[in-house]
């Protein structure tokens, strides 16, 4: 399910020699993010990411340079190094689990699997920018949660933030459905479209297609684990199936054990795994 290999974009290129006299390669590009940014709700406000270009081997040899860059740097507090790769190429794996870099995020795609019946009283409509009021404590919530098991941070800003990007995905039409029981909110899915093509930032992480993507998935603390989730997700997958998506994609936390079970049940597979240490400092 991997798309097919990119050019990596302009930084500072890494290299290393292995063993056998071949030579691999990464490029390393620093982000540094305004505080008003949306990545700001989950990623250090300096991100050192490694795009490693190489093949079956040379990984522990690339990591080791990367160690030895970082090491001259002088970086902020605030900062991570930051690597994304194959769910299951677990032999990169190993090599980052030794350098001290946690698997804090995984990107899992839903391609093919049946669409699931949602039986139940949950009531599912789509948001408009009137229920901005009524999702924002819902993304909260998820924000409060996923900051206990990834890499949300709960900075001052973070409602500001999420606030004013809720507005711009209801302003301009995004799918964004509500879960109503009895009348109230107890569930939310902001979500919306992606195209993957030529030249997008997409294309780097899914085949070319048209996919739905999950953004922000909550049920409301005291309705969870009672089957709201499940039903909410069904209505969202019918209806990106209806218009026509390829498959739908998602970020989830591997420390979550809530979602992480969750999102298994409803058909998603890991296909990336990005790895992190905060602060970059750290990367050993
Ligand atoms: C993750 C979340 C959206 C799931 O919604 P939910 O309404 O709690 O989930 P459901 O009750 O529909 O559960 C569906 C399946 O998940 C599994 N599950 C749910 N809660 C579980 C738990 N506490 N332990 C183990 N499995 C669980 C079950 O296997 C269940 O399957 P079943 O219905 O066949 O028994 C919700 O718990 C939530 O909002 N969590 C906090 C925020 C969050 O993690 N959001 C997702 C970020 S990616």
């Amino acid at each position: 399910m991997l798309p097919a290999a990119v050019r990596p974009p302009d930084g500072e290129v890494i290299t290393a020699a292995l063993a056998t006299g071949t030579r691999v390669a990464g490029v390393l590009v620093p982000t540094r993010l305004t505080p008003d940014a949306m990545p700001t709700l989950w990623s250090a406000l300096e991100v050192w990411e490694l795009h490693p270009m190489l093949g079956e081997h040379g990984m522990a040899e690339l990591v080791d340079q990367w160690r030895a860059v970082m090491g001259r740097l002088r970086t902020a507090p605030d900062s991570s190094c930051l690597v994304t790769w194959p769910s299951r190429d677990v032999g990169a794996a190993r090599v980052f689990l030794d350098h001290g870099l946690v698997p804090l995020s995984t990107l899992a795609i839903r391609t093919g699997a049946p669409l699931l019946p949602s039986p139940g009283a949950l009531k599912v409509r789509r948001a408009a920018l009137r229920d901005l009021d009524t999702l924002l404590p819902l993304a909260l919530a998820e924000l409060e949660y996923s900051a206990m098991v990834g890499g949300t941070v709960l900075r001052p800003g973070a409602e500001q933030v999420k606030r004013a990007a809720l507005a711009r995905h209801l302003d301009q039409g995004d799918p964004i459905w509500i879960g109503e029981r009895d009348g109230i909110a107890v569930a939310m899915a902001e979500c919306w479209y992606n195209e993957s093509i030529t030249g997008s930032w997409s294309e780097t992480r899914l085949r070319h297609g048209l996919w739905g993507y999950v953004n922000s998935f909550s049920v409301a603390p005291s309705f969870r684990g009672a089957g709201v989730g499940r039903e909410l997700v069904s209505v969202v997958h019918r209806e990106f199936a209806a218009a026509g998506t390829d498959g739908t994609f998602l970020y989830f936390n591997p420390p979550n054990p809530l979602s992480t079970v969750f999102w298994a049940r409803q058909g998603y597979r890991p296909l990336w795994t990005i790895w992190e240490i905060r602060p970059a400092s750290a990367l050993r």
